[in-house]
């Protein structure tokens, strides 16, 4: 594999997950809710984003919770209810959210499994492989599997990327740096995909979306 060479800020964010891995002291406070109130939460998520956690396709495409990793998706709701990251749906649903309830509820999103809803064009998925394992050196962009894992699970604060829908995928992609990242005073991890989006052209952008909307 070819060794990239990182800019310090991305060095830098990468060093702040590493060390945001540990000391949560949050984790051993005691719920504050009810089960009942657990499980109306769970479904009310669950009108938007599937029956399953499995992704839904509306007026724009819901992205799938499932198996996703419980510090990326709480690092998401804090970012939405922080406008860090825009969103007005998400906004308003994350910013009534208390700290314990949100960690309950990516606890169980993590345990969902179902299958991906695919829909992609398939013939792109041969290329979007070879981004995902290979980077692309020429523009610098590294191997998503070096982050995302070989089979795009996920890790921590990096983001589990196997059966999102693809249509979420590429949007997501082209629209980084206007969706995330939105306080300057207050950096945070989105910062580390920033360089990363902007070196995929559209086409190489939906190439990755649809591998990776098929992978379980
Ligand atoms: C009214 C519909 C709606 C409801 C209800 C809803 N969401 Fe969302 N959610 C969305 C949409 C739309 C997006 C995509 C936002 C974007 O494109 O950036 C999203 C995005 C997210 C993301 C970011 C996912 C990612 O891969 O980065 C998380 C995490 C999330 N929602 C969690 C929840 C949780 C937990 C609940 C329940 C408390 C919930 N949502 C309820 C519509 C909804
Ligand atoms: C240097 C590590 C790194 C590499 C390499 C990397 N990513 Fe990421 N990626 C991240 C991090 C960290 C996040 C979470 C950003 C945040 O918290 O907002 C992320 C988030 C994402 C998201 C948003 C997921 C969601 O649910 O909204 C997509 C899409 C994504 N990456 C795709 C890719 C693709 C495609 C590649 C390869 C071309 C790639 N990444 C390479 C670190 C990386």
């Amino acid at each position: 594999m070819k060794i990239f060479s990182l800019q310090p800020l991305l060095q830098a964010a990468i060093l702040a997950i590493v060390f945001s891995a540990t000391g949560r002291a949050e984790d051993s406070v005691p719920a504050a809710f009810s089960k009942q109130e657990l499980d109306a939460k769970i479904g009310y998520c669950k009108t938007c984003h599937g029956l399953s956690g499995q992704g839904f396709r509306g007026a724009s495409p819901m992205p799938r919770l499932a198996g996703q990793q419980p510090e990326y998706l709480e690092n998401q709701l804090k970012a939405f209810i922080e406008r860090r990251r825009t969103n007005p749906v998400m906004f308003n649903v994350a910013h009534v959210l208390s700290p314990s309830m949100v960690t309950a509820l990516a606890a169980h999103f993590k345990d969902l499994n179902p299958k991906p809803l695919g829909g992609a064009p398939r013939d792109l998925a041969p290329a979007g492989k070879k981004i995902y394992d290979e980077g692309l050196p020429d523009a610098n962009v590294p191997p998503c599997a070096s982050c995302h894992g070989p089979e795009a699970k996920g890790e921590g604060a990096f983001p589990r990327l196997a059966g999102q829908l693809h249509d979420y995928l590429s949007r997501k992609l082209a629209n980084w740096s206007k969706e995330r990242g939105q306080d300057p005073a207050k950096p945070d991890t989105s910062a580390i995909m920033e360089p990363i989006a902007h070196g995929l052209t559209e086409q190489q952008m939906a190439a990755v979306a649809a591998y990776l909307s098929d992978l379980e």
